[in-house]
């Protein structure tokens, strides 16, 4: 009888304690899930940049975009191509060129552009179409150099055979340049923002890659093939910056450490409140229990616990 009881006070018990292991645990979890999104947060905005504002995905928008409003373009002219006005700020040109001709006579002025003569499309193509971006105010969103400030807009072209198409076509080329490089000539409105700063050509590659060149003439670079150009100077603060950020990511982990420590500590607390409240209970069992061979203090509470059951109403 006695033991009995004994046993469905274990059961009892064992789903109060199971209960309580569950509550703990989903307090634990939701905890865990907090600083894992707190932390996730943190690091997506010191990634930002990349993630936001996909260049691929903002290339593709544009040749599908030009292609399309492109109705049936004469060869040899320069047609603006209007973007939807969440791109306000952006500049975007197509031209279509006989290969023979733009060979021969290169092509002075095409945005920013200057085509020398003796370009050739590779692989070779009979027509083509040069597409012209100028990313203006939204250059540095999707383009950036570590250590460098971007002093003019982002401008690029990229050139696409266009023998099969009546607009721009779809299989991109790239330029063999036999004579002068293509020149990018940028506006000398541009501000430096300090008086010993020189400023730098920089060249992107489609992958985001980057190489940086001296400028031999004011404001204008150079280039042998396809790409996107801007030009730099170097960035002042940037050592600060850095050191900011450090301290930062420091600082918030420090905190993330004692919010876990103070959490733990919170945890065991709890947990030795309740075991004591067992304790206690148990010891009132103890009174009256026959069962309970002495009622000898039992070292651990999870042997005593069994007791409150006797006020069970269950009785089999
Ligand atoms: C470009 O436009 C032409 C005619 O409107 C169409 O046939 C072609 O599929 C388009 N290409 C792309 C890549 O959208
Ligand atoms: C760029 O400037 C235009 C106005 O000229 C504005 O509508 C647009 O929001 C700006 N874009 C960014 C990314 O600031
Ligand atoms: C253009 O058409 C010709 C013949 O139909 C084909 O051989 C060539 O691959 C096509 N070029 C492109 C870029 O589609
Ligand atoms: C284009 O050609 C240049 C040199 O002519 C070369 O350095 C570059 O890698 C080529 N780019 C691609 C995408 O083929």
């Amino acid at each position: 009888m006695a033991i009995r009881f004994c046993n469905s006070g274990t059961d009892q018990h064992k789903r109060q304690e199971n209960a309580f292991r569950v509550k703990l645990m989903g307090f634990c979890k939701s905890w865990y899930y907090i600083i894992l999104v707190m932390f996730s947060l943190s690091l997506s905005s010191f990634a930002r940049g990349s993630n936001d504002y996909d260049l691929d995905s903002l290339n593709a928008f544009i040749h599908d975009y030009a292609n399309k409003s492109l109705g049936n373009p004469r060869t040899g002219i320069l047609y603006n191509i209007f973007l939807p006005a969440n791109f306000s700020g952006m500049e975007v040109s197509a031209i279509r060129l006989r290969s023979g001709q733009f060979w021969a006579t290169g092509r002075k002025k095409i945005s920013l552009f200057q085509f020398p003569p003796k370009i050739r499309p590779t692989p070779y193509a009979k027509r083509i179409a040069i597409l012209c971006q100028n990313f203006g105010n939204w250059s540095s969103y999707y383009y950036n150099v570590p250590g460098y400030r971007l002093v003019a807009p982002v401008v690029g072209f990229v050139a696409y055979d266009s023998s099969n198409s009546s607009t721009l076509g779809n299989l991109k080329v790239n330029f063999s340049v036999m004579g002068n490089p293509i020149s990018v000539h940028f506006s000398h409105d541009i501000v430096l923002g300090g008086k010993d700063l020189t400023p730098k050509c920089v060249k992107f590659g489609a992958d985001g890659s980057f190489t940086l060149q001296d400028m031999n003439e004011s404001y204008v670079c150079v280039s042998r093939s396809a790409g996107h150009f801007s030009v730099v100077v170097p960035k002042k603060h940037d050592q600060r910056i850095l050191k900011f950020w450090v301290l930062g990511f420091g600082l918030g982990f420090v905190v993330l450490v004692l919010g876990g420590l103070v959490l733990a500590a919170i945890f065991r607390l709890l947990r030795r409140r309740k075991i004591m409240k067992m304790e206690q209970q148990t010891e009132r069992g103890v009174a009256f229990d026959t069962f309970w061979i002495g009622g000898s203090k039992l070292p651990s509470a999870s042997m005593i616990r069994t007791q409150p059951a006797l006020e069970n109403e269950y009785v089999p």
